[in-house]
């Protein structure tokens, strides 16, 4: 991974972390993105030691306000002239709805919207490495998901998980059209599930739904370095430099759920998504 740049969000914990820690460690400059300054400097000292590295950095953005998002290309863009993978990692799943400052529904905005965003704006520069990866962590609950276009951010109805499973579909159905809009480029874009990992997930909800997410964690989930792999694998392997629009799960290409597959709605989805981020300025 020598002379790789690697952005990869959400990298102060969970999966993300231990993505940053592996591939530093494969001799990748890392740009590690996080939202708590002291988190991430914690991180990039650690893994620094670790590795035995200086090729990693951090940035600090809020990636729920697509302000924020901006702000992070924009910073990432002038400092860098190619980005060889952009690893979409940072998420979250929100039990109660809330809205942030600039008027989106939490999950919408931070698991959909900044992949979208974020993509879209580092897009140059992943053209300008030899062959580019953007790499969209999903989830297996995506096949749950089901986009209601006449709600899409829960106004009318909201609840924590569902919420969770559209936005997880929607990683799945903006890599498919992604995909499309790249053919032709050396730049590829893959989505993929981590397995059930014994992270931080899920740990900023309080109540019962957490007790349970956390017993559940304890003793049925996999370690973040296990969750790692497919990740890691896609950002890595040589055997995937042309491959795209694909999905994965334990570093193996299987089917998306039918639901993601619908172009009509993809399309839709896409459009809509421009349209939140152009209302956004
Ligand atoms: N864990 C699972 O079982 C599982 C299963 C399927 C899919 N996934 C997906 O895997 C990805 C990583 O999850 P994880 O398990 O590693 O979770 P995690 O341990 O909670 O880590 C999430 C990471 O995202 C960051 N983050 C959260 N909100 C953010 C925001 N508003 N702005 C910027 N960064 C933010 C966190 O920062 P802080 O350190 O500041 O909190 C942390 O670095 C997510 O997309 C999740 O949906 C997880």
């Amino acid at each position: 991974m020598k002379n790789q740049k690697i952005v990869i969000t959400g990298a102060s914990d969970g999966i993300g972390y231990v993505c940053a820690n592996i591939l530093a460690g494969q001799g990748a400059e890392v740009i590690l993105v996080g939202r708590n300054r002291e988190k991430c400097a914690a991180a990039v000292e650690t893994i620094k030691r670790a590795t035995e590295t200086d090729t990693i950095t951090f940035e600090i953005a809020d990636l729920s306000l697509l302000r924020e998002v901006r702000a992070l290309a924009e910073g990432i863009a002038a400092a860098h002239g190619h980005i060889d993978v952009l690893l979409n990692n940072a998420g979250a799943f929100t039990k109660s709805r809330r809205q942030t400052d600039e008027g989106l529904e939490h999950t919408f905005a931070l698991n959909h919207m900044a992949y979208f965003v974020l993509t879209d704006l580092l897009l140059p520069r992943l053209r300008a490495a030899q062959q580019g990866r953007i790499i969209n962590v999903a989830s297996g609950v995506h096949r749950r998901g089901r986009i209601n276009f006449d709600d899409l951010q829960g106004q009318r109805n909201y609840a924590g998980w569902p919420a969770y499973c559209h936005s997880k579909l929607m990683n799945v159905m903006f890599t498919h059209v992604l995909a499309r809009r790249l053919e032709g480029t050396s730049v590829t874009a893959n989505s993929l599930h981590p397995g059930f990992v014994a992270s931080k997930f899920g740990h900023n909800n309080k109540g019962i739904a957490s007790l349970v997410l956390r017993l559940a964690q304890t003793l049925m989930a996999i370690s973040p370095e296990a969750g790692a792999k497919t990740s890691v694998y896609l950002a890595t392997s040589p055997d995937l430099a042309t491959t795209s629009g694909r999905y994965f799960e334990k570093c193996r290409e299987v089917a998306a759920a039918p639901q993601s597959l619908d172009e009509t709605a993809q399309e839709r989805l896409w459009q809509i998504s421009e349209e939140v981020a152009a209302s956004i300025p």
